[in-house]
């Protein structure tokens, strides 16, 4: 490891106290196979610091009741809880207005209430949209879907060997048929943080409006949409120390408003007879049915848990662990890491010669290190670095540097299985 690595590493070390972070997740204290668990599965699924379970709990034991419906002192409370947890999430991403912030069930469903809202309205036979290689499965399929309906065309920005967005060529895909882009901010299978800033610009030069997919984003960069100016921002809240089945849907205003619901039922109405509905004002319009209340109001505490961690030390915790296990890794031959973009988040996906990546889960497993392998929910990407899976290990603020020697050690004892 080089001298400036080590010196970094042991500075932030002495103002991050990660084992007092880790005392508050119960989960970290498992051990599985006879091994303490390590983690590294993180970009699936994050784990939910005690705080955060508390909150749910108190939320069940002496808050619940249906929301936005009654008068009654319960009802009031969770309606009152659940519109704060809104704030929090507002504050935390720097919209403008809490009207822009939507609950959804997670990124997936953000996406396609994007598709369905924004794309059935306004893109048609003959329109373009534009991706990028680097998407998950849930940033392609609903907009391939849209196409396949309407007679669109997709447009694929293409990466480099690195897994770097070719900026140039994104460039040139614009016509004066383009209608949408849609871009992650995180590549989930590689960990490229791609420029989404000048993405942002680019469209917005020729009137584009353009969605980022937070997923990989949000539980660990800081996030400002003002500042992005993208027009959507879709992320998930088990991906940032929440609850499963909820997530956020950011939408500037001007296009909520002009938006159809994606789904029809309660709260998001005004008045309905069978003749004619008139839909509720943003973002109820948008939130039919009883919503994840429970859920809103624990990932309001998760945002809290965050922001007290502090999304800049989350960030350079990460990074170390990410540029050690880089390092490390690097160090073993037949070991090759898949994904060296200059800019990476806590993603680290690499191939062992001749094992295939399940074999490697399996093994590393007995050890109690969690990866993920497969293809990540982003065949192009595999398709691109011409491989069918990867391992991938992902890596949160509650890791520690001996968890990464613990990855390198399991993947040292694949290789012994295997060869
Ligand atoms: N999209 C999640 C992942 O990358 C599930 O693992």
């Amino acid at each position: 490891m080089s001298a400036s690595l080590t010196a970094r590493i042991e500075q932030h070390a002495a103002a991050f106290d990660v084992g007092r972070v880790r005392a508050d997740f119960p989960i970290l204290k498992l051990r599985v196979n006879g091994k303490p668990l390590v983690f590294l599965d993180n970009a699936a699924s994050s784990q939910m610091p005690q705080p955060v379970i508390d909150r749910w709990v108190r939320y069940q034991t002496s808050q619940h009741a249906n929301i936005h419906r009654a008068v009654h002192y319960l009802s009031e409370t969770a309606t009152a809880e659940y519109e704060a947890a809104r704030r929090k999430v507002q504050a935390f991403i720097n919209a403008r207005e809490e009207r822009e912030v939507l609950f959804t069930s997670g990124t997936t469903e953000g996406i396609n209430l994007v598709m369905h809202g924004y794309g059935r309205k306004f893109i048609g036979a003959g329109d373009e949209i534009i991706l990028t290689t680097l998407e998950h499965h849930s940033n392609i399929v609903p907009w391939q879907m849209l196409a396949e309906e309407k007679g669109a065309r997709l447009r694929v920005v293409p990466v480099n060997d690195r897994g770097e967005l070719l900026l140039d060529e994104y460039r040139k895909l614009f016509t004066s048929h383009t209608r949408f882009v849609a871009v992650t901010h995180v590549s989930n299978a590689l960990g490229t943080i791609t420029p989404v800033r000048e993405m942002i610009a680019v469209a917005h030069e020729h009137g584009v409006p353009i969605l980022v997919d937070g997923a990989q984003a949000a539980p660990h960069l800081e996030v400002d949409v003002q500042e992005l100016d993208c027009d959507f921002y879709a992320f998930s809240g088990h991906k940032m120390c929440g609850p499963t089945g909820i997530g956020i849907l950011y939408g500037k205003a001007a296009w909520l408003e002009q938006m159809q619901p994606f789904k029809g039922g309660g709260d998001m109405i005004l008045s309905v007879t069978f003749e004619k509905t008139t839909y509720n004002v943003i973002p109820h319009k948008f939130e039919a049915g009883t919503p994840p209340i429970a859920a809103a109001i624990t990932l309001g505490a998760a945002v809290d848990y965050l922001q007290s961690v502090g999304m800049e030390r989350i960030a350079a915790h990460e990074t170390d662990l990410l540029d050690y296990a880089t390092d490390q890794v690097n160090r073993l031959p037949g070991v090759r890491i898949i994904g060296t973009a200059e800019q990476k988040a806590a993603v680290l996906s690499f191939a062992v010669d001749g094992v295939h990546p399940h074999d490697v889960g399996t093994v590393l497993n007995d050890d109690g290190v969690a990866i993920r392998t497969g293809h990540h929910c982003a065949q192009p990407v595999m398709q691109r670095f011409k491989v069918a899976a990867t391992s991938r290990a992902s890596f949160a603020f509650y890791n520690t540097m001996e968890e990464v020697d613990a990855l390198v050690a399991a993947i040292r004892r694949v290789q012994k299985v295997f060869t």
